[in-house]
């Protein structure tokens, strides 16, 4: 695996492989999980070439401890990536993504709207900036992106087709726990105690997807189930089409997100409800 810290240099590289490869692209913030590794493997499997990227984008962070306290550990990134078959990493700094005198954002509007939209003012602007220049730089034929993101897959959706970027967005389920909670990088900020708090999330949405099955309100039913959990939101949005039930809460410093779509198979299911059925975690799909 070759790391690149310059645009000039991946750009290079993948010039002459482009015309003649498939180019899939796996854009991350680094702090990489099993969710990142899902959408690695996927890539590897289903693209000559992979291209992941590792930038913690300050464009999308509206709470600047969020942003100074966000993992990074890039060595230990880099060899989930070369373990994955990443064949090249794409590492810029800031300033090479965001130059001085840098002046251009893309607002999406329609899915960028309410939910994170009203919670983190300017993050999908940043979202759909950052994106959309690495779809600029790279020119992948497939983009990879993970469900427990569905509000910004719906987002970036968009902007792919509102812009005619020519990229396949492809999007893979949840990665999950053992214990039902969905992988994050944020996971590494939550205490013992915290941990076991949050996982209300996971039982919430299972107990609003039964109840949804059932005829009856799927947000009522998350909303109880979530006990003492005081959240930003639990909703149902039409996130590219799917209905999803969705829930934002914070666990002391710690704010998660987490969803699932109302349509999602039994199986699917089975993944939310650890405790009642046989773990299913990691792998592909995830
Ligand atoms: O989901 C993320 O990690 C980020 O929002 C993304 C898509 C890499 C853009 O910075």
């Amino acid at each position: 695996m070759r790391t690149f810290r310059t645009i000039a240099e991946l750009r290079e590289v993948l010039a002459p492989i482009r015309p003649r490869s498939t180019v899939g692209l796996v854009p991350t913030m680094g702090a990489l999980h099993e969710g990142h590794v899902a959408l690695l493997r996927a890539a590897r499997r289903t693209c000559d070439v992979v291209v992941a990227s590792l930038f913690v984008n300050p464009a999308q962070f509206g709470d600047p401890a969020d942003l100074s306290t966000y993992p990074r550990d890039e060595t230990r990134d880099a060899r989930m990536a070369t373990d994955a078959g990443v064949d090249h990493l794409f590492v810029p700094t800031v300033d090479e993504m965001y130059p001085a005198g840098y002046a251009t954002w893309i607002e999406v509007e329609g899915p960028a709207r309410g939910l994170e939209g009203d919670f983190r003012p300017g993050h999908f602007r940043g979202v759909a900036t950052v994106c959309a220049k690495l779809f600029t730089i790279v020119r992948p034929h497939v983009a990879f992106f993970g469900q427990k993101d569905a509000q910004q897959v719906a987002v970036v959706k968009r902007l792919a087709r509102d812009l005619n970027l020519d990229v396949d967005i492809r999007v893979l389920p949840t990665v999950r726990d053992a214990d039902g909670l969905a992988l994050s990088s944020r996971n590494a900020h939550l205490s013992r105690e915290e941990r076991r708090r949050a996982l209300a999330i996971p039982r919430a949405l299972e107990a609003g997807l039964t109840a949804h099955r059932a005829g009856r309100d799927p947000i009522a039913a998350a909303r109880a189930a979530l006990g003492d959990l005081d959240p930003d939101y639990v909703a149902v949005a039409d996130f590219d089409s799917r209905p999803t039930l969705a829930i934002a809460a914070r666990i002391g410093s710690t704010r998660l997100i987490d969803n699932v779509p109302l349509d999602e198979t039994a199986t699917g299911a089975e993944r939310l409800a650890p405790a009642m059925n046989t773990p299913t975690m990691g792998g592909d799909p995830t």
